[in-house]
C-alpha cells in the first residue's frame, strides 16, 4: 500500500462498527495490520471503541499511529479524556478537536503536548459542510497539523476551499464518510461488472474501492479512514491503497456512476 504524511493511505476508521465489542475489533485490526494498514481513528464518541481498538493493537503498536479525539467543551474532561487513551493506547499520535468542539479552549493544552512531544500532530474534524468556515477559520490559525473532512462524490464541498488551504498551509488531510457515513448510501446501488470493467487496470474490482481510489486520487488527501466490521472488507479497502491512481477522466467516469 503506498504511503503519504500519515502512513499508509487507507486507514480505519471505527464509528459504529464494533464499539466494545473487542473480540471483533480484534479480528477487524488483524485483518487490517495485514493488508499493511497503519492509521486508526477513533473518538470518545463511539461508545467503547477506543477501549476496544486499543486491547485489539496490545503489543502490536509499533508502526502504527492512533488517530483519536477530544469531544467536550470541557478542558478538564478533555484532559480526562486524554488520559484514558493514554491508558488505552500508550500513546496519541494524532489528537483532533471532534467536530471543533471548545477547539479554541483545547488548543492550547494540546499544543503542549505535541510540543512536549507526547503527541506528534494536532489536529481538528467537522463532518457538516455547514461548519467548512469554522474549519477555514481554525485552520488559518496556523497552529494545526491535520484536518479531517468529508469526501466522496457525492460531498465535495471540501474541494472549494479546504483542500487547496490545506495544500497551501502543509496540513495534512484525513478523509472521512467515503461511502457517505454509516448505512454507505453510496454503496447501495452497485454499478455492475461491466460498468466497472474500464477501471480494472486501475487494480479496482468493486465498488467501494473505485470510491476509495477516487478519493485517493486526489494527492491532497493523505489517509482516508473507511470503517467496517467485516475483516473480509477491510482487506477489499486496503486494495484500494496501491497506484496507479486515477486521473481526471476514470475521477470523472466514477462521479456519473455515483449519480445513478
Ligand atoms: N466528525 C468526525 O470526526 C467524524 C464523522 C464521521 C466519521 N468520522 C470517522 O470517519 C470514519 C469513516 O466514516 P463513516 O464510518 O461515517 O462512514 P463510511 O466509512 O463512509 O461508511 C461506513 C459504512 O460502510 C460499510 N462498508 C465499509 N466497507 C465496505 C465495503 N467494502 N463494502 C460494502 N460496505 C462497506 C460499513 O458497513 P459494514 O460494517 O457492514 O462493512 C459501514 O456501515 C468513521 O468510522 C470515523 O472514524 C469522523
Amino acid at each position: 500500500m503506498e504511503s503519504r504524511t500519515l502512513g499508509s493511505v487507507v486507514g480505519l476508521g471505527t464509528y459504529a462498527t464494533f464499539e466494545g465489542d473487542a473480540a471483533r475489533a480484534r479480528t477487524v485490526v488483524d485483518a487490517a495490520l495485514g493488508a499493511g494498514t497503519t492509521s486508526f481513528d477513533s473518538s470518545p464518541m463511539y461508545g467503547g471503541a477506543e477501549g476496544a481498538l486499543g486491547r485489539a493493537l496490545e503489543g502490536r503498536r509499533q508502526g502504527t499511529a492512533v488517530a483519536t479525539k477530544i469531544w467536550t467543551p470541557r478542558v478538564d474532561e478533555g484532559r480526562r479524556q486524554y488520559e484514558d487513551q493514554r491508558r488505552f493506547f500508550e500513546r496519541v499520535e494524532i489528537e483532533q478537536v471532534h467536530n471543533l468542539v471548545a477547539w479554541e479552549a483545547h488548543l492550547p493544552w494540546l499544543a503542549e503536548e505535541r510540543d512536549a512531544g507526547r503527541i506528534d500532530r494536532i489536529g481538528v474534524t467537522h463532518w457538516s459542510a455547514g461548519s467548512f468556515r469554522e474549519l477555514e477559520r481554525a485552520l488559518r490559525g496556523g497552529r494545526f497539523d491535520t484536518v479531517q473532512l468529508p469526501l466522496n462524490p457525492h460531498e465535495r464541498d471540501a474541494e472549494q476551499r479546504l483542500l487547496p488551504l490545506a495544500e497551501e498551509l502543509g496540513i495534512a488531510v484525513i478523509v472521512m464518510r467515503p461511502f457517505g457515513g454509516t448505512g454507505a448510501p453510496l454503496l447501495r446501488r452497485m454499478p455492475s461488472a461491466a460498468e466497472l470493467a474500464p477501471l480494472r487496470d486501475f487494480g479496482v474490482e468493486t465498488w467501494a474501492q473505485a470510491l476509495l481510489k477516487w478519493v485517493l486520487s486526489d494527492q491532497r488527501v493523505d489517509l482516508v479512514i473507511p470503517a467496517t466490521s467485516r475483516p473480509e472488507r477491510v482487506a477489499e479497502n486496503a486494495a484500494a491503497g496501491s497506484p496507479p491512481w486515477f486521473g481526471p477522466e476514470e475521477r470523472a467516469y466514477v462521479e456519473r456512476l455515483a449519480r445513478i
